[in-house]
C-alpha cells in the first residue's frame, strides 16, 4: 500500500513533475527504427511522457525528434515534407532541421534573419539495437546509453517488438517484476497444451511450489530479484528478475534458451509503449525461437498495422472465452501479454489506486521496486542522482534461471549466469 502522495509521486511523468524529469535523465526507446525505415521517408508522430513529438529520418538517415508544431502559428509537423535534409511546414513552407533549428523561412525576404532565432524544440536521438532511443532530459546533463547486451549483439540475434498498452508504466513494471502471478494468470491446464509459451519456462510449468520466497538485492542499476521455490527435497529452482532503472525488467529463461526484456515507457499518464526484446547473446535466433518470443509479445492479437496496438483490448473483453476458461485455461484469454492486458489495464482504472491495496508475501518485488524509484526520485528532487544513467556500463547484465542445491549459495550459483557477454 502506497499512500495517495506516492502514488502520485510514482504515476505522473509528464513535464516538470519529478518523476517526469528523473525518467527525463535517461536515454529511453522512442520509437523502433523499422517505422523510420527511409531517408527522407514520411514523418510520424511520437507521443512520449505526455509530450506530443513528430519524428523523422533526414536525407543523410539521421533522425530528428521534434515537437509536435510549427513554430510560426501551431500547424502540425505530421503533415510536413521531409526533404533535403529537414522537414518542411506545408503551411507556409518554414523547414527545420533534425537539432530543430529553423533552417529556411521562404514566405520571409531573402535577407531576413529571422529563420537564425527560430528553434523546435528537439531530442538528440541515437539508434542501437534496432530502437531509436532519444534524450528528453537537460542538454547539459546528459546521460549515457545502458550497454544493454541485446543492443550489442548482431541484428540476427535478437527480436524486438512494441506494444502500446493502455494503463500506467508501473502496473506493467510491477506485473513483469511479479514472478508469483505466473503460476495463476499463465496457467494451463494441460501441460501437453502448454506448446510454444512453455518453452525456455519447462521448469516453471512442473514447479509445484506456487508461494516462491524472494530475496532483493539492491544493485548499481537498479534491483535483483531472486524467487526461490523448492523444487525436491535437495534442490532450490532458482527465477532471478533484474530491475533495472527507470522502468526495465529482464525475465528469466531457462538455460539454452533466449534471454528476455522489457521496457515500460510513459506514453502518457495513462498508456505506455511496452518493448519486448528477446536475444541469445552468442548465435542467431532459430525460426522456432522467434515463434516461441511471439507467443510471449501477442501473436495472438494480431497487430493492427502502424498502431502497435492489439485486437484484444478492454473494450471487447481481450476476448475471453469462459468455456475454454473451464477447460483448458486459467483466464479463458488467448495469448500471454493478453492475459497481462486484463489485469494490468484496470487495476482500479489506469492508474492504480495503491491506497486501497493489500499486499501479501509474495509482493515483496513490487514493494522493492516502488521504495527503489520512490528514492530515485526523492534523491533527483534534491539534486542526487541518478547515478546509474551515467553509468552505461551498469546495464551489462542478465537474468537467468536454473537448479541449484540447496546447499549453494545463491551468490555462487548465479555468478556467472548473470553477466553479459558483450
Ligand atoms: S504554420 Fe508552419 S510555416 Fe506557418
Ligand atoms: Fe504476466
Amino acid at each position: 500500500m502506497l499512500s495517495r502522495e506516492e502514488n502520485e509521486l510514482l504515476t505522473r511523468t509528464g513535464p516538470g513533475v519529478p518523476m517526469g524529469e528523473l525518467f527525463r535523465r535517461y536515454w529511453l526507446p522512442a520509437l523502433l527504427s523499422e517505422e523510420l525505415p527511409a531517408a527522407d521517408g514520411p514523418p510520424i508522430r511520437v507521443r512520449l511522457l505526455g509530450e506530443d513529438l513528430v519524428a523523422f529520418r533526414d536525407s543523410v538517415g539521421r533522425v530528428g525528434l521534434v515537437e509536435a508544431h510549427c513554430a510560426h502559428r501551431g500547424a502540425s509537423l505530421f503533415f510536413g515534407r521531409n526533404e533535403e535534409s529537414g522537414i518542411r511546414c506545408v503551411y507556409h513552407g518554414w523547414k527545420y532541421n533534425v537539432d530543430g533549428q529553423c533552417v529556411d523561412m521562404p514566405n520571409e525576404p531573402p535577407e531576413s534573419t529571422f529563420k537564425e532565432k527560430i528553434r523546435l524544440t528537439a531530442y538528440p536521438t541515437r539508434e542501437a539495437g534496432g530502437v531509436i532511443w532519444a534524450y528528453l532530459g537537460p542538454p547539459n546533463e546528459m546521460s549515457e546509453l545502458p550497454q544493454l547486451e541485446w543492443t550489442r549483439v548482431p541484428s540476427s540475434h535478437r527480436y524486438v517488438h512494441k506494444r502500446r498498452q493502455a494503463c500506467n508504466y508501473l502496473q506493467n513494471v510491477e506485473g513483469e517484476v511479479d514472478s508469483a502471478h505466473v503460476s495463476f494468470l499463465h496457467r494451463q491446464f494441460n501441460p501437453g497444451q502448454l506448446g510454444r509459451m512453455a518453452r525456455g519456462q519447462a521448469l516453471l510449468g512442473q514447479a509445484t511450489d506456487r508461494a516462491p520466497v524472494f530475496v532483493v538485492n539492491e544493485t548499481e542499476y537498479g534491483l535483483r530479484i531472486s524467487a526461490r521455490r523448492t523444487w525436491n527435497d535437495e534442490t532450490h529452482y532458482w527465477r532471478i528478475t533484474q530491475f533495472l532503472m527507470p522502468s526495465y525488467t529482464m525475465i528469466p529463461a531457462e538455460p539454452v534458451f533466449p534471454i528476455s526484456f522489457t521496457a515500460a515507457i510513459p506514453l502518457d499518464d495513462e498508456n505506455l509503449w511496452g518493448y519486448t526484446v528477446a536475444w541469445h547473446p552468442d548465435r542467431p535466433l532459430t525460426e522456432a525461437e522467434v515463434a516461441t518470443i511471439e507467443s510471449w509479445t501477442g501473436i495472438y492479437a494480431e497487430v493492427v498495422p502502424g498502431s502497435y496496438g492489439t485486437v484484444a483490448t478492454k473494450a471487447n473483453d481481450y476476448l475471453v472465452d469462459r468455456q475454454r476458461q473451464r477447460t483448458e485455461s486459467f483466464t479463458g484469454i488467448r495469448g500471454i501479454r493478453e492475459q497481462d492486458l486484463a489485469v494490468q489495464e484496470d487495476q482500479w482504472g489506469p492508474i492504480c489506486d495503491r491506497t486501497r491495496e493489500h499486499l501479501g508475501t509474495t509482493d515483496a518485488a513490487v514493494i522493492a521496486v516502488r521504495h527503489r524509484l520512490l528514492r530515485a526520485v526523492r534523491d533527483a528532487q534534491r539534486g542526487q542522482g541518478p547515478v546509474e544513467a551515467y553509468r552505461g556500463e551498469a546495464y551489462r547484465v542478465r537474468s537467468a534461471a536454473f537448479l541449484l542445491p540447496q546447499s549453494t549459495p545463491i551468490d555462487d550459483g548465479a555468478r556467472s549466469a548473470l553477466v553479459a557477454s558483450v
